[in-house]
């Protein structure tokens, strides 16, 4: 029997590891195709982070994490781009007001 992701967004593991993978790759490759922002507004524990973990290794272009799922046979692997994810966090640590107000105790900023 297959295992279950407890807890696991990464893409790559849950591919590598032969883990149950619900294949959302035609709606990965449908948003690709149109449209242009997306707010992902679902409740927790819904995939999101999954969910973006999945296109960022499509756009990355790597195809060898996406065998038997249904964008393998529909997607130009010839293209690949860098992805960049940028998380609100980063912006509240640079911003030393985060520092003044809220300082776990031990907590030592870069
Ligand atoms: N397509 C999928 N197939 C199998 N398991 C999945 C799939 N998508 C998500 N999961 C599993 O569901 C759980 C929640 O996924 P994830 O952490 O991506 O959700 P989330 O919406 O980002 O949650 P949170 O709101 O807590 O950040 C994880 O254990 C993950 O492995
Ligand atoms: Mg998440």
């Amino acid at each position: 029997m297959k295992k279950l992701p407890l807890g696991i967004q990464n893409f790559p593991e849950i591919r590598r590891d032969n883990y149950v993978y619900i294949d959302k790759t035609s709606l990965a490759l449908k948003m690709a195709d149109s449209g242009k922002y997306y707010f992902l507004s679902r409740p927790r524990r819904f995939g999101k982070s999954l969910f973006l973990d999945t296109l960022k290794c499509l756009f990355e272009g790597r195809k060898e994490l996406f065998k038997d799922l249904f964008v393998y046979d529909r997607w130009d692997w010839d293209k690949a781009y860098p992805v960049r994810f940028s998380h609100r966090g980063e912006q509240i640590q640079q911003d030393e007001s985060f520092f003044r107000i809220k300082q776990p105790d031990g907590y030592h900023p870069r």
